[in-house]
Parts: C-alpha cells; sequence; structure tokens
C-alpha cells in the first residue's frame, strides 16, 4: 500500500473518494453536497458508525459513518472499514478528516491474517491518496501502522514457525534494516546470567530461550532509561500444568507483549524520538516433556529471589521477573512491561480494557494520559500490599501462582517484587491482545494494543 498526497480532491485520478459522515448529521456540505442530497431526503443517510453506502461511478463515492467521539480511533476504524470492506478499488482517495490515524487506519485494513491459504486471490488497494494533507503526519501514520502491522504479523504466526530463536533472527533483521541497536542472548548467556526463571520454563522445550535486547539511546541529555519488557512465550501449552485442548491454538499468541514492545522500539526510531528506550524480551516455549519443570519446583532467579512453582502454567510472570531483573541490571530507570499474563483479566475488564497497576501514581497517572490521547483503552486495577500474602510459599521466597482471588492481580504482586524500587507499570493484554471475533475494521486474530501508547508515553518521556 503506497500513500500520496494531493492539495485537494479536485481532478485527482482515483476509483474511489471517501466521505465521511459524522454519526447524526442530516447533510453532507461541500463537493458532495449534491450527491448526498437525495440520499438523506430518500432515508438512506445518514449512517450509524462504520456503515457504508458506495454511490457507483467513476470514481465511487463511498460514503462511512464516524462515531460521534470523533477521537482519533473513530477516524482510525472508519478508514480500516473502508479499506476492509472496497473490493476492486485500487486506488482509494480521503478528504480532510485526522489524517495520521486514517492513514493508521487504512494500513490496519490493509493487514491480511489468511497468510497460508494457498488461493489467496485478496485485491488489495494499492494507492491511498490524501487529499491537502501535511506530509510529516502522514509519515508518522505510515511509521506507526506499518510497526502495529510488523508486530501483528508476528503474533499471528504459528509457533511451529516462531521459536525463540526465529523471532531473534526477525528482530535482528527488522533492526538491522533501521539501524537499531540490538543484542541477542542465547542459552549460554542466559545461563551465565543465572536466569534460573527463564530457565525453568524454558527446560521442557526442544527450542532454546532467548533474550532480545533493542536499543535506542534518543536523548544524551538525559540519564533516564526507559525500558519496554515484553513477554515472549512463542507458545504455552502450561507445560505440566498442561491446559485443556480448547482453544489452546490461540495461545501462539503469548508473545504479543514482547513483539508490541520491538515494534514500539522501530517506532521510536523511525520517529527519531528524543528518549532513552530498551526493548527486552525473553522469549520461550512452555511445553510438557520429561525435561519439563514440575510443580513444587524450586528455581533461582537472576535478582537472587528463590521462587516456588505451584503451577507451570504461571509461566509468563517466571520470565518476565528475570527479564526485569535484567531491564535493571541495563541500567533501566523506569520499566513498563506488557503481558498477555492471565485470563483473569479478562474476566474483569473484558476484551475491552488493558488492566494496568504499577508501584509510583505520578508514572501510571502520565501513562494513562498517553493512552487516552491515542485511544487506546486501559484500567487501572488496585495493587494493595495484602494481596501479596496470597503468593507466599513455605518453601521459597515467592510463589508464582495464588489459587482463585484477584488472578491478575496477584500475578503484577509477584512482578512488583522483581521491578524492587524502579519506578514501573505492568499491562495484563490478555483480554485485549486477540480479537475473537470478526470486526467491520479488524479481522479476527492479533490486535496490536498498546504499541501507539508505548509510542506515545516514550515520546514524551524523554522531555519530561
Ligand atoms: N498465557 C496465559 C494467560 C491466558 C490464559 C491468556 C487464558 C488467555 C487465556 C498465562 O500464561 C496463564 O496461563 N495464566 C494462568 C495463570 C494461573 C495458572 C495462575 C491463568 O490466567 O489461568
Ligand atoms: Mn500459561
Ligand atoms: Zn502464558
Amino acid at each position: 500500500m503506497e500513500f500520496e498526497i494531493h492539495e485537494s480532491v479536485e481532478g485527482i485520478q482515483t476509483d474511489a473518494i471517501v466521505v465521511v459522515l459524522p454519526e447524526g448529521a442530516d447533510r453532507c456540505d461541500g463537493r458532495f453536497a449534491a450527491a448526498a442530497h437525495p440520499l438523506f431526503a430518500g432515508g438512506d443517510l445518514p449512517l450509524k458508525p462504520l456503515e457504508t453506502l458506495v454511490l457507483p461511478g467513476t470514481p465511487k463515492i463511498v460514503f462511512v459513518g464516524l462515531s460521534k467521539s470523533a477521537d482519533p480511533e473513530a477516524w482510525r476504524r472508519a478508514a480500516a472499514t473502508v479499506v476492509r470492506r472496497l473490493k476492486k478499488v485500487k486506488r482509494l482517495a480521503f478528504a480532510g478528516g485526522d489524517v495520521r490515524a486514517m492513514v493508521e487506519g487504512a494500513l490496519i485494513g490493509n493487514f491480511s491474517v489468511e497468510v497460508y491459504k494457498t488461493s489467496n486471490n485478496r485485491e488489495s488497494i494499492e494507492k491511498v491518496i490524501f487529499a491537502g494533507a501535511d506530509r510529516k503526519t502522514v509519515e508518522e501514520g505510515i511509521i506507526t501502522g506499518e510497526s502495529i502491522n510488523w508486530a501483528r504479523a508476528l503474533i499471528n504466526e504459528p509457533a511451529n514457525r516462531k521459536p525463540p530463536r526465529v523471532i531473534a533472527e526477525r528482530a535482528q533483521e527488522m533492526a538491522a534494516s533501521i539501524g537499531l541497536a540490538v543484542e541477542v542472548l542465547d542459552e549460554n548467556r542466559i545461563r551465565s546470567l543465572k536466569m534460573g526463571a527463564l530457565l525453568g520454563v524454558s527446560q521442557g522445550s526442544e527450542e532454546p530461550p532467548r533474550v532480545v535486547v533493542l536499543k535506542h539511546m534518543g536523548n544524551p541529555n538525559s540519564k533516564k532509561v526507559l525500558a519496554y519488557v515484553g513477554k515472549g512465550i512463542t507458545f504455552d501449552s502450561g507445560g505440566i500444568s498442561i491446559k485443556p485442548a480448547e482453544g489452546m491454538e490461540r495461545m501462539k499468541y503469548d508473545m504479543a507483549g514482547g513483539a508490541t514492545a520491538m515494534a514500539a522500539l522501530r517506532t521510536l526510531r523511525l520517529l527519531r524520538a528524543p528518549v532513552n528506550c530498551l526493548a527486552v524480551v525473553p522469549l520461550s516455549e512452555n511445553m510438557p516433556s520429561g525435561r519439563a519443570q514440575r510443580p513444587g519446583d524450586v528455581v533461582e532467579s537472576m535478582s537472587g529471589k528463590t521462587i516456588e512453582i505451584i503451577n507451570t502454567d504461571a509461566e509468563g510472570r517466571l520470565i518476565l521477573a528475570d527479564a526485569l531483573a535484567y531491564a535493571r541490571s541495563l541500567g533501566a530507570t523506569h520499566l513498563v512491561d506488557l503481558a498477555t499474563l492471565t485470563a483473569a483479566v479478562r474476566i474483569a475488564l473484558g476484551p475491552f480494557r488493558v488492566g494496568v497497576v504499577g508501584n509510583d501514581q505520578t508514572f501510571i497517572d502520565s501513562f494513562l494520559a498517553a493512552a487516552k490521547r491515542v485511544g487506546e483503552k486501559m484500567w487501572q486495577m488496585p495493587l494493595d500490599d495484602e494481596y501479596r500474602d496470597l503468593i507466599k510459599s513455605t518453601v521459597a521466597d515467592i510463589a508464582n501462582s495464588g489459587g482463585r482471588y484477584a488472578g491478575m492481580i496477584t500475578a503484577a504482586k509477584f512482578l512488583q517484587e522483581f521491578a524492587g524500587t524502579t519506578p514501573w507499570i505492568h499491562l495484563d493484554i490478555a483480554g485485549t491482545a486477540w480479537n475473537d471475533e470478526d470486526k467491520p475494521y479488524l479481522p479476527k486474530g492479533p490486535t496490536g494494543i498498546a504499541m501507539r501508547t508505548l509510542v506515545e508515553f516514550g515520546l514524551g518521556f524523554g522531555n519530561a
């Protein structure tokens, strides 16, 4: 998909022109007033949000309804919906609106999950034209939209095609192509760093673990270093505490946090963001085998704290424990981890909001403000000390599972221990990283949630 900028819609060569109609509008002004008038008179307009109406012709006129909120997410969804719905259109023009959000939406809408269909004859739009747009805005939209799709493609990949070493290679290729610093820790390095919690999870798999570190030092004048720590379980079978068969295929998405953290670094680098930022991504499979760790086992994490494994399916917090400790050892002054960590967050917040906790309210507030600006829905949960009682171990410093109550919070209490005194935020994206049913603007599959917030927050962090 290519983008072009024109001064106005007059005289552009296109197969279709998109006219966005705000919810409840009873008329359409300007160039398309005449075309719209009989449609309003006949009751075909107005449209509900994300409804479309196509007037045949050369070019076609495509009306699309915009939600009342008219926030970036509304514009993004409108553009994505049009791109997904239009068949046999090679060139498409937009006039006005939130250009950055619409560029992102066009790219997000153009993403196909049908990668391994041998008869994939989906025709896609070749050129998207924006009338009256600013080049820089369009370019920012392209960088962000392509980064989101980079993460989505990796999350959508089947687990047999993305073991830890393959994800590490993809990260290296991506980093090399944009001049981003990258380091990959192999199993020997991981062992010499004494990352016992990560090694415990990976020992049941034939595939060795990796840790990817991406580094963008965009602000030499600042001593602050922000680390995005993303869970990278390439497949979560549960291990010996094996999961039920139903829906297990979705557990290829358990590296969404890691993919999203890396995509955020890609974006910050390409935007030349004035921020010092790391992505730290522990990568492992979680498999049952004769060598797999057992419930009751005790491992020693990189931090020195010992962990009793109550449930091998609570593996995300284990690999993150070592990744958080490692990020701190690399000099991170602020930590944001993101993970498809618990089924409990989906019970609490549904597929609509990311669960957020942290140990520093000022830090959390500025992060949530960034989420709000880009239109990604998040919600802060409590993190009182009482919850720590639920993950006491009889034999070790801490247990990796707290039973039935407050699952999202006990998982976070576990992570908090490894963040220590460093300002830290935890995002549980288990409910929001995968879209379970087709929507007009989004196919069933990975969403790329939190990428834009990480970027928006990173852009503001360096100057603060
Ligand atoms: N990756 C899962 C979280 C998950 C579970 C996401 C189901 C979506 C649907 C995570 O590793 C996990 O298995 N968490 C367990 C923790 C429990 C054993 C303490 C969970 O949430 O059930
Ligand atoms: Mn699990
Ligand atoms: Zn998991």
